[in-house]
């Protein structure tokens, strides 16, 4: 059975409809009921005969998130699978000037959402006897980029992968995480369109010439839950386009190759 926070939408709506392909019952917890609903009424007796349900959960309520994991769990079995994809996704902000009550409610879902998630669903993986866990990350996880709740929100994301990788192995609970770049999605489309994010200037930092879309995060996700993966934990995958590996390469004072080939007239 996959969990999947935040799985009314976006990637984790992504990784729900690719659990449910997969053949697992799929609980879907979100705050949005009208799209969750309608998620869980389309994957429900789909390919497969998967199960699918909607859950009614805000993750910064660490009560609620453990009353819903008891539902869960009565009602679809056993959690084999969690994946922790319910957050707040901010614009550009300066530390003086933000708003600090938006600031530590972002940290109340990102982080203590994922940690709730975390305990309410790894406790029943242990008793269980295993299970595999997906927190998403972001590039945010990699470099300082200038969304000071959600930016440090990341990286603090990232090392409690670790720990909790370190603590559940010997219970046979893998804890891995996602770090996608830009994802393209309808929401990034429209702050593209309304000019909170500049395509040109996120595609030259990318190596590849295009940008992932949900479904290849879900592809990663899937990969980490998978016996393929069966002794990998604690690790931090980037779905990136290149993004690490361009990033610091793409400033370079000297200039890179194909821009020094022009000006000095090359090819
Ligand atoms: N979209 C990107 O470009 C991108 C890039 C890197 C990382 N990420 C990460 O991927 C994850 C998913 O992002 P997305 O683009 O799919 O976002 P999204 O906004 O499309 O989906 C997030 C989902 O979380 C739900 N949610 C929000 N607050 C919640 C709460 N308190 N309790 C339960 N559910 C809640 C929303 O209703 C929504 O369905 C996030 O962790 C985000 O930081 C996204």
């Amino acid at each position: 059975m996959a969990v999947i926070t935040g799985g009314a939408r976006g990637i984790g709506e992504a990784a729900a409809r690719r659990f449910a392909a997969d053949g697992h019952p799929v609980a879907i917890l979100d705050v949005n009921a009208a799209l969750g609903n309608a998620l869980a009424g389309a994957l429900d007796g789909g390919a497969g005969g998967a199960r699918a349900r909607y859950y009614d959960c805000d993750v910064a309520d660490a009560a609620g998130v453990e009353a819903v994991a008891e539902r869960v769990q009565r009602e679809l079995g056993a959690p084999a699978v969690l994946v922790t994809s319910a957050a707040m996704i901010p614009n550009t902000e300066s530390i003086m000037d933000m708003d600090l009550a938006a600031h530590d409610r972002m940290w109340r879902v990102n982080y203590f959402g994922t940690v709730h998630a975390c305990r309410s669903f790894g406790r029943r993986m242990i008793d269980a006897g295993g299970g595999s866990i997906v927190t998403i990350g972001s590039i945010n996880s990699l470099l300082p980029l200038p969304l000071p709740a959600y930016n440090p929100g990341k990286v603090a994301l990232a090392r409690l992968t670790q720990l909790l990788a370190a603590e559940l192995g010997r219970h046979h609970v893998r804890v891995n995480s996602v770090a996608p770049t830009y994802v393209m999605t309808p929401e990034l489309q429209a702050r593209i369109d309304s000019g909170q994010r500049d395509l040109g200037k996120m595609m030259g930092v990318h190596a590849l010439d295009t940008l992932p879309i949900t479904a290849d995060v879900a592809d990663a996700i899937a990969f980490l839950c998978s016996p393929q993966a069966r002794t990998i934990t604690g690790v931090l995958l980037p779905v990136d386009s290149g993004w690490g590996a361009s990033v610091s390469y793409m400033t370079y004072s000297g200039g890179v190759p194909w821009d020094r080939a022009r000006t000095s007239g090359g090819a």
